[in-house]
């Protein structure tokens, strides 16, 4: 062999050694980029799991009917006090004290004809709202979240006053 040959001969082994070692380090570091390509897929699905778990577990809900439904439920309007002046003070008072609309004033003879009706009629009436010859009473007088038994003791409190 001549001197040049065993320099490229030399120089041959070393290229076929790099590129033995190169094809090395191909094969595994694409099997470790493989891995992690698996492991994050898996992570990814893991994570939809994590987001589930992690959920509020309540969502505020903004349907203003769903919300005006809770309110009606929760907040009894004046503590729930069922003392019948202080309701028809706060309430009723808009057009019962005026006669505003037609609504009878706490006069016994604008009461005359109504309380003939019987108390459950005229309570049934003030709840529920009802259209008279006079105008129109409004359902608690439009303040829907007054209980029953608030509406009560007001119609009591304004029979009783007359
Ligand atoms: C927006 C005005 C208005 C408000 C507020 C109001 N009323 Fe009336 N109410 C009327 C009118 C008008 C009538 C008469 C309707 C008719 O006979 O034509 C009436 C009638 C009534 C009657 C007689 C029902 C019957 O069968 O004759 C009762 C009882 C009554 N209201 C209770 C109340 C009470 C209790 C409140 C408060 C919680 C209240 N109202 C608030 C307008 C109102």
């Amino acid at each position: 062999m001549s001197d040049q040959d065993s320099i490229f001969f030399r120089n041959f082994s070393i290229l076929v050694v790099v590129l033995i070692l190169f094809t090395i380090v191909l094969a595994v570091g694409s099997s470790i980029f493989q891995d992690k390509l698996v492991k994050n897929l898996e992570d990814r699905k893991d994570r939809s799991t994590i987001q589930a778990s992690i959920a509020p577990a309540a969502k505020v809900n903004t349907d203003p009917n769903a919300i005006i439904a809770v309110a009606e439920v929760t907040e009894i309007p004046f503590d729930g006090s069922t003392d019948g002046e202080l309701i028809y003070t706060n309430v009723c008072t808009a057009c019962h004290g005026t006669g505003a609309g037609g609504a009878p004033k706490l006069e016994a003879s604008a009461w005359k004809d109504r309380l003939s009706k019987g108390p459950e009629a005229i309570l049934a009436n003030a709840i529920k709202g009802f259209t008279g010859n006079s105008g129109l009473m409004p359902a608690k007088g439009g303040r829907t979240d007054l209980t029953d038994e608030q509406v009560k003791a007001a119609v009591e409190f304004m029979t009783g006053s007359l």
